[in-house]
């Protein structure tokens, strides 16, 4: 039997009253690509941040690589790491700088070679001299991504790792990204609201909105349930408006 990488059991999370996360359960197994899809609001994010450990839920669980989250976080983040188009990188330093700086932080063994190696599979080692600031919003997704791997992670964390990009961009990223986790077999919750994108990595898929699951399966087995129709091909599009709009 495959390994459970992540297991969440009956999350929930309120703010003031108002239910973001409203008894949220999932796993993911080892290499797999789990698409978290929903609209704006409908508690990816907050989901993300008390996997990561930056909220604490009100109730539920939390199990990474088969141990308890909450006794043994120190010990989980070092195979954990996150990205996110809204998480910005010191914009004053270089690429090579910037990822340095981190590898470090993560105490990655022979960082240089790691640094070369990201910024070869990324296909960004001219930009390595150039200052953050200077990159175009793509290539500073792709310098997020290689952050974001240095430590080798076998759980990533995607939250819209590509929100606001033009398609070819996204595109270009998302291909990359499916090498490498391929070759290291890492396993990883990726979060969009955009139905596209996900449909290009994820194998399986979970719609949530006002907190809850509402449909979770293959692109296909969601688009064949959730539409009522016998699809030969996943339609997340159509999934996505039949969903947004159900109450
Ligand atoms: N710190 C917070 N305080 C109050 N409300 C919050 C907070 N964080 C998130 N929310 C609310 O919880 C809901 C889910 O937010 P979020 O998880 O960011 O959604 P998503 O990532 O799916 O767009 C939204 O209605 C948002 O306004
Ligand atoms: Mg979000």
């Amino acid at each position: 039997m495959a390994k459970k990488v992540l297991e969440v059991k009956n999350l929930v999370k309120s703010f003031n009253g108002f239910v973001a996360i409203d008894d949220i359960s999932f796993s993911l197994e080892e290499g797999e690509i789990l698409g978290f899809l929903g609209p704006n609001g409908a508690g990816k994010s907050t989901t993300i941040y008390c996997i990561l450990g930056l909220i604490e839920p009100d109730e539920g669980e939390i199990h990474i690589f088969g141990k308890d989250f909450k006794n043994h976080r120190s010990e989980i983040m070092t195979q954990v790491n996150y990205a996110s188009a809204e998480f910005h990188l010191p914009w004053n330093l270089n690429l090579w700088e910037n990822l340095y700086v981190y590898a470090n932080l993560y105490e990655v063994p022979d960082a240089k070679k790691r640094i070369t190696e990201l910024l070869q599979i990324f296909e960004m080692t001219n930009w390595r001299n150039v200052a953050i600031r200077d990159l175009s919003t793509g290539i500073r997704a792709r310098a997020s991504l290689c952050k974001a791997l240095l430590n080798k992670p076998k759980l990533l964390l995607l939250d819209e790792p590509m929100a606001s990009m033009d398609p070819d961009v996204v595109d270009k990223g998302i291909n990359l990204l499916k090498q490498i986790q391929k070759e290291e077999n890492i396993t990883i919750l990726y979060t969009s609201h955009n139905m596209w994108e996900i449909e290009e990595i994820a194998n399986n898929v979970i719609f949530i909105n006002h907190g809850k699951i509402m449909a979770r399966g293959t692109p296909l087995e969601l688009t064949q349930n959730v539409l009522d129709v016998e699809a030969g091909e996943a339609n997340l599009r159509d999934v996505f408006i039949h969903l947004s709009r159900t109450k």
